[in-house]
């Protein structure tokens, strides 16, 4: 699976995917991540990307050329499946959006900053917008790492039988349960002995009780 991510600030989005689970993924040829820099696609002589915002109003607008230049190239290169905006006005990211676009093969992701973008981009191209919650950051840049490492790691053969994406929270209607490791006893404070006990189905009531008190106390909107 491939993603192309359009931003002015590339740097931000060098150290998400150089490490662990996403750095294996590119390794493994899972994921190509590629980072473009918006400025390089200005034709302005200052290679600015941005301007005063018709009508008045503080803030500068990410212009519509650099933007529109580079995903035509990109385009000209091969078909995508989504352009992606990330704004807090899109949708919600959850976990289902997440396993949707895990199927796909290209997807471009544009990142946002200041005021925001040239309506005309996303009427002309964005063809889906996401936000990473109720929330406002200073730009696209790290809601796109997160929806890259959120679609990544459910690719076939990115997480091991270990780190399986099934068992995580969110992916079922149920929070995980509790988890613990060596020492058993540390300062008094001792792991519950049924992980102890070694008896396959009881361990794994225990567990989905626990998953479901977790889910009653800190999130009953997911139970149907
Ligand atoms: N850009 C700024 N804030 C954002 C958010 N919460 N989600 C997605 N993109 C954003």
């Amino acid at each position: 699976m491939r993603f192309d991510i359009i931003s002015v600030l590339p740097a931000l989005l060098e150290s998400p995917f150089a490490h662990s689970i996403l750095q294996r993924a590119q390794k493994k040829g899972l994921s190509e991540i590629h980072v473009h820099n918006l400025r390089d696609y200005s034709t302005h002589k200052q290679k600015s990307v941005d301007d005063y915002q018709y009508g008045g109003g503080s803030g500068m607008v990410m212009s519509i050329e650099p933007f529109a230049n580079c995903m035509d190239y990109l385009m000209s290169e091969r078909d995508y499946d989504e352009i992606i905006f990330m704004t807090p006005d899109g949708e919600t990211l959850k976990q289902t959006i997440a396993n949707e676009l895990s199927s796909k093969k290209n997807i471009i992701i544009l990142c946002g900053h200041y005021k925001g973008i040239d309506q005309r981009i996303r009427d002309l191209y964005v063809t889906r917008e996401i936000s990473i919650g109720d929330y406002v950051l200073s730009g696209g840049e790290l809601p796109a790492a997160v929806l890259v490492d959120t679609v990544v790691r459910l690719l076939p053969g990115v997480l091991n039988d270990e780190t399986s994406a099934l068992s995580d929270s969110f992916q079922g209607e149920l929070l995980d349960a509790p988890v613990y490791t060596r020492p058993a006893d540390w300062k008094g404070h001792r792991v519950p002995d049924i992980l102890l006990s070694g008896n396959e189905a009881a361990i794994n009531n225990w567990r989905h009780d626990q998953a479901l008190e977790r889910t009653q106390k800190r999130r009953p909107d997911l139970l149907k």
